[in-house]
């Protein structure tokens, strides 16, 4: 995959000395208990400190916005708050919740208007890392820099807050000027390839941060990928991590990789733990030459620690896979694939209209958001949904509001134990089967999370009952 950083590379000196602090920025709280988290323009240099700044939309003046944390179990109640040009609304990213939270813009709820608000009232039911970001014209507004952590802490885990790290990774399509460019947001060429690729990485909005670590001590790193449409690339064997939860749910133990290239897709998360010797880098790997997004620098002497207590799994219930439902989902559509018998609001598309309509990609046969639902289940059915990627490209797909399996996984020997996910990828010609049990009743989101090609067709959805 290419990196395209050659440009601002060599330039690309200034790093950015940070402590080993979480990236807490502390949201207002109101009278009522609600966090409030405003959405609005607001200034940031991502380049370099001695650069220009971007104009941004963020939530609550940074990208990202504040992490916020929880206690599993917990009640977070949040404002939303929107004064940018266009209406919005906020989706938790992976949280297992009440349907009507989920912050879906024309499915779960009506987008909050400009100058308007809505409160976000929901339980985080399970510990992890998770996220959150717009979920209105997502494409255009997380690649501005709408989006966050949300971290809901175990009650059995001992990570410290300093030994407990956040990464929000982002990719940023800077101009030769080292600002944000803009004029490429909506390019339907782009849609129908492989997404908005930046040419800029930055680790909690800054280029390149350099962490503070002790000695031997165990440190858990939380990665996520807020990149609107690229998958990293990176190697936790080269710097000694171990695996220890993906997209939020913990694995109970600390695996080794066996395998390299490890892929985080957008919205993917991934924790690691690492008890660090020596000094490191995570690095991006796809290009010619790696590209290291976060250093750290490794001080004093190494003591005898305990082993830190991980986070116990959460309830999630198992698919029963006997007595499953099967759907098939066949995806097409995009540059150098079958355009042919793709349908638009109940027209087939031809000639001009992918342009006109900006819809190049379908799940069965429909583009974006079909009347009917992709399927509909009773509640606490197993449904494996059985996906096969007919395009020429890789794509990220998200469930909302369940954990699934991965169960089955085509030209692939990889056995990864088919953790709980909320994102899955999906190789070109691949084909995929996920399971999981319709636990949570109301209309869900089912969509391909490099937003691009959710906007250009890859949206359905499904209802359990
Ligand atoms: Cu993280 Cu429908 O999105
Ligand atoms: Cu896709």
């Amino acid at each position: 995959m290419l990196w395209t950083r050659r440009h601002f590379i060599k330039s690309a000196s200034a790093l950015t000395l940070t402590p080993a602090l979480p990236s807490f920025v502390g949201p207002v709280i109101a009278r009522d208990g609600f966090l409030e988290i405003t959405a609005g323009p607001s200034k940031q240099k991502l380049f370099r400190e001695d650069g220009p700044s971007s104009d941004l939309w963020t939530y609550n003046g940074n990208a990202p916005g504040p992490e916020i944390r929880a206690k599993r179990g917990e009640r977070v109640r949040v404002r939303f708050i929107n004064n940018l040009e266009e209406p919005s609304s906020i989706h938790w990213h992976g949280i297992r919740i009440a349907n009507a939270m989920d912050g879906v813009a024309g499915l779960t709820q009506e987008a909050v208007p400009t100058g308007g608000s809505f409160g976000y009232d929901f339980i985080a039911p399970d510990a992890g890392t998770y996220w959150y970001h717009a979920h209105n014209r997502s494409w255009n507004q997380v690649a501005r820099g709408l989006y966050g952590a949300l971290i809901v802490e175990d009650e059995n885990s001992s990570f410290d807050p300093d030994h407990d790290l956040t990464l929000v990774i982002d990719d940023w399509r800077l101009t030769d000027d080292g600002t944000l460019e803009t004029a490429s947001l909506g390019n339907l060429m782009e849609w129908a390839h492989g997404g908005r690729l930046g040419n800029w990485l930055t680790v909690n909005g800054q280029p390149s941060p350099e962490h503070m670590l002790r000695k031997g001590e165990p440190y858990r790193l939380r990665l996520i990928n807020a990149c609107n449409a690229r998958v990293l690339e990176l190697d936790p064997n080269r710097f000694g991590g171990l695996i220890t939860a993906y997209d939020g749910q913990s694995l109970g133990r600390a695996e080794q990789l066996n395998y390299s290239p490890f892929l985080l897709g957008p919205a993917q998360r991934v924790d690691l733990l690492i008890a660090p010797d020596d000094d490191f880098a995570i690095e991006e790997i796809s290009g010619d030459q790696t590209y290291a997004f976060a250093t750290f620098k490794v001080t004093g002497k190494a003591t005898e620690r305990p082993r830190p207590r991980l986070p116990t799994p959460n309830a999630i219930p198992e698919p029963d896979l006997a007595n499953a439902r099967r759907v098939a989902l066949d995806m097409t559509g995009g540059a150098m694939g079958n355009l042919q018998n793709i349908t638009f609001q109940g027209k087939k598309l031809e000639g001009d209209d992918f342009r006109r309509t900006g819809q190049v990609w379908a799940f069965n046969g429909v583009a974006n958001m079909a009347e009917t639902p992709l399927f509909s289940a009773a509640k606490d059915e197993t449904v494996i949904l059985e996906v096969e990627n007919n395009t020429s490209w890789l794509h990220a797909i998200h469930v909302h509001g369940h954990h699934f399996r991965v169960i089955a996984r085509s030209g692939a020997e990889l056995d990864d134990g088919q953790p709980w996910r909320d994102t899955f990828l999906i190789g070109a010609g691949q084909k995929v089967e996920i399971a999981f049990v319709t636990d949570n009743k109301g209309k869900w989101l089912f969509h391909c999370h490099m937003l691009e090609h959710a906007a250009a067709g890859m949206t359905t959805w499904f209802e359990v009952t």
